[in-house]
């Protein structure tokens, strides 16, 4: 029999879009992607060639249970360089994924019963993480009409004696939202007033428009920085979501307890995939500017369709890169016999009749909306937004 803790565990809903559309793709029907949470580019090469560097020089062996000592130190060095903050190696673990970092802080700092606040619309995984390690999620939904921005009133009723965390996610996915300095500042101050730590899953950091930039949590303040936990990767920035590596940055002792954790888990992230992430991090600027500059482009094209279409409007988020309309003027209009009554049914709707997959609000906590995300080429978007724009003209 199942366990009661995967019982209960909602699988991830951006997964299961995906595997919707590989089963019509195999039906010959051709689906536009605009679910997809991963960079369309290739890993540059020269991090590729460092992982084939270390395959060929047999560095395929175990490594520490943290990651590479090379690996943490040029992390270090990172947040040294972009933040001004200092941290050692012990302060680093490397895990497969951002993913799995995240995992490992939920498990290492939560007891049954305690607390998470999670500010919604919210990344699919956070509420089943925090379940798994018998956490209790609190969600506090932010507002559409503000650009989603971080309502640092809203969360201060949220805690109680029992909060141990807040997760947050700046660049913001699924909405784009970036959170403000002030607002981070005053979120931190009741982290050290109200004695919580703070989450900040900063992976989306290097993919920010419009002169904004990341404000990384743990730079605001010697007190701020001994409640933070920095989450990152490198899928996103470097276009590497299948070389699995994540990392977590913080006080060592938490990081002492995700790496215990880890390893008697997983043992230690793949070598050859963090031999090519200290190049990742110590030598790819240009490519990481180039596909920043493409994604802005399209962000730019994607929104300007969108608040062309009738009853569908869309804020100018200015990260990642997703932007998430709002649909639901449309519930309860059909064409023929399908009647859409939530986003999951808008989802369904626009794949079936538009053949263009997108995915439903709800999964992040937003019932009044769809994300999309802008991860393909410009001919797929302008291809989709014509499907779009036609399908949604049908729902009356
Ligand atoms: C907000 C957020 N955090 C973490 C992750 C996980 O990234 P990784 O590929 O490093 O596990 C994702 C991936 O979609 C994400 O969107």
């Amino acid at each position: 029999m199942i366990s009661k803790r995967i019982k209960n565990m909602t699988p991830s809903a951006t997964l299961e879009q995906s595997a919707k559309m590989a089963e019509l793709k195999k039906q010959g029907i051709q689906v536009i992607g605009f679910n997809v949470g991963e960079p369309d580019f290739n890993t540059p090469i020269n991090i590729i060639q460092k992982a084939e560097e270390a395959y060929q020089l047999g560095l395929t062996r175990y490594t520490p249970a943290a990651g590479m000592i090379e690996l943490r130190e040029e992390i270090c060095k990172k947040f040294k360089k972009d933040y001004g903050l200092d941290y050692t190696p012990k302060d680093v673990v490397v895990s497969s994924g951002a993913k799995q970092s995240l995992t490992n802080v939920f498990m290492a700092i939560i007891d049954p019963g305690e607390e998470v606040i999670v500010p919604t619309p919210c990344w699919v995984s956070y509420v089943e993480m925090i379940k798994l390690a018998e956490g209790i999620p609190v969600l506090v939904s932010l507002d559409e009409k503000d650009g989603f921005r971080l309502d640092v009133d809203k969360i201060r009723k949220s805690i109680t004696e029992k909060t141990k965390a807040i997760i947050i996610n700046s660049p913001n996915n699924p909405t784009g939202a970036v959170y403000s300095e002030e607002d981070l500042r005053q979120l931190g101050q009741l982290a050290v007033e109200h004695d919580f730590y703070i989450i900040s899953d900063e992976i989306y950091e290097k993919l920010i428009y419009d002169g904004e930039r990341n404000i990384c949590v743990a730079a605001l303040s010697p007190a701020i920085k001994a409640k933070t936990i920095t989450i990152n990767g490198m899928s996103k920035a470097y276009a590497m979501t299948g070389w699995r590596i994540g990392y977590a940055v913080g006080p060592a002792q938490i990081i002492k307890a995700m790496t215990d954790y880890q390893g008697n888990t997983t043992t230690s992230p793949n070598t050859p995939a963090q031999y090519a992430s200290i190049e990742a991090l110590a030598n790819s600027e240009g490519s990481v500017e180039i596909m920043r500059l493409e994604f802005y482009r399209r962000r730019k094209y994607i929104i300007d369709r969108i608040n062309a279409i009738e009853n569908i409007h869309c804020s100018t988020p200015k990260g990642a890169f997703y932007v998430m309309p709002n649909v639901s003027y449309f519930y309860g209009r059909k064409y023929k016999n399908f009647t859409v009554n939530n986003s999951l049914d808008m989802a369904n709707y626009l794949l079936e009749e538009a053949k263009i997959a997108v995915v439903t609000g709800a999964a992040f906590e937003a019932p009044e909306n769809i994300r999309i995300s802008y991860s393909n080429s410009m001919d797929n978007i302008i291809e989709g937004m014509n499907r779009l724009e036609v399908a949604l003209s049908k729902l009356k």
